[in-house]
């Protein structure tokens, strides 16, 4: 069975910066691994986004982008029903971005936060470049150019999601006309049978009148609920509901899930630029030596001394990793110095081995099946393109550059 509901997707991307550690993988990579098991899936691999902050030097990108096309396999990201790409391999997110850039007010890209946040942070980069302040906007036509429904990422990307929705707010504004548009709504909504239809009427007329955000979201929530729709009538009773236009680029929204914050081994969040990372293709032995060595409760100075888990990044990897059972003999050995800090680090240790051991291995298999991999993401552009076109066809007729 398909319909509209059953065809909502999702899309996310992620940099190119090198093997994936642990906090990539239990912070987005299992979530995406879930994910695809319920939506269509779109997950690319963000090549030019890495050159915004990393143009200067561009002599391990290609590298990078294989190691991580293999990392998300290892880790269980299926190809086979989710689709992994390229982004400079679509190259129609170029022409979306150009597109977007016409429309869009150099006041919004200023004020996106990562802007001034990361140019002080590399300060040691020429970041005053056109790419790097039109980034968010490469990621809106990343989004939009899917029309996806929602887009997974971490607290540090809501803000870009936010503009990405502003932006095709604007676009809908401008573009958002459709030769006999008002013929078409009527014959939608008279195919969502005669009570729904005043359902949605009311529902509308609230919203326009008294701009009633409760009224805003029953009517989509009514529209959602029609898996006779076609796409297009769903999103013509969407832009409906807000004017008089339809909504060629549907407002995407965040998906924020409640992952884990993965500790590092110094205590911060992990993190490749604080480097204290375990890489999730590292060798046993590198593995065991620093998760001995990782930080634990500072008050804890002797073998004698209680501890406090609450103060202990050791406690939050065992949040994520332990039984019930273990996570008690935590509490209760530690806060009482019934155990040492090797003692309890030791199921730990045996845990992530296994983890990262069983990712490896897959790994090594992918590793020697270059040809495989190239194959998994030439199938990938292929039906990125496909939807993206798609996209392009409406946009293009949308802004009056449809010629024949
Ligand atoms: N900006 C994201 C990051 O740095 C990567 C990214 C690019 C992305 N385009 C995207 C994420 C589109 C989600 C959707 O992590
Ligand atoms: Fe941390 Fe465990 Fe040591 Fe307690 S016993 S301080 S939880 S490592």
């Amino acid at each position: 069975m398909s319909g509209p509901i059953q065809n909502r997707r999702v899309l996310s991307g992620m940099r190119p910066t090198g093997q994936l550690h642990l906090g990539n993988y239990h912070g987005a990579l299992k979530n995406w691994i879930e994910l695809q098991y319920q939506y269509e899936c779109f997950f690319f691999i963000a090549d030019w986004h890495a050159l915004t902050t990393g143009y200067h030097d561009t002599s391990q990108l290609e590298e990078f982008v294989w190691t991580m096309t293999i990392d998300w396999l290892a880790a269980g990201v299926n190809p086979g029903v989710a689709t992994l790409f390229i982004q400079s391999r679509v190259p129609e997110h170029a022409e979306l971005h150009l597109l977007l850039s016409m429309i869009t007010p150099l006041g919004w890209l200023e004020r996106v936060p990562s802007y001034k946040d990361q140019q002080e942070q590399l300060a040691d980069r020429d970041l005053s470049t056109y790419g790097f302040l039109g980034y968010p906007l490469l990621q809106s036509a990343d989004i939009l150019l899917y029309r996806p429904q929602y887009v997974p990422v971490g607290e540090d990307q809501v803000a870009h999601v936010e503009i990405t929705r502003e932006v095709a707010r604007r676009f809908n504004h401008i573009y958002g006309r459709e030769p006999e548009f008002e013929q078409k709504v009527e014959k939608a909504i008279k195919s969502l049978g005669s009570r729904n239809a005043t359902a949605y009427r009311t529902l509308r007329k609230e919203y326009q009148e008294k701009g009633a955000a409760e009224s805003l979201k029953k009517a989509r929530a009514l529209v959602e609920s029609n898996a006779r729709l076609t796409v297009a009538d769903r999103d013509r009773l969407f832009g409906f509901i807000e004017g008089a236009g339809i909504a060629v680029l549907p407002e995407p929204e965040v998906l924020l899930t409640a992952t884990p914050k993965v500790p590092g081994l110094d205590g911060r969040k992990m993190s490749k630029s604080y480097g204290n990372t375990i890489g999730l293709r590292e060798d046993t032995d590198s593995v065991v030596r620093k998760l001995r060595a990782m930080q634990t409760d500072p008050a804890r100075v002797r073998r004698t001394d209680p501890g406090d888990p609450d103060k202990c990044p050791v406690w939050q990897l065992h949040r994520i990793y332990s039984s019930e059972e273990t996570q008690a003999w935590v509490q209760k050995g530690c806060r009482s110095a019934g155990i040492g800090c090797l003692d309890c680090k030791a199921p730990l240790i045996e845990k992530i081995v296994e983890e990262i051991g069983a990712i490896s291995k897959r790994a090594q298999e992918f590793e020697e099946s270059p040809e495989l991999v190239r194959g998994i993401i030439a199938q990938g552009v292929e039906r990125a393109r496909e939807a993206a076109r798609d996209t392009l066809d409406v946009v293009r007729q949308a802004v009056g550059m449809n010629y024949r």
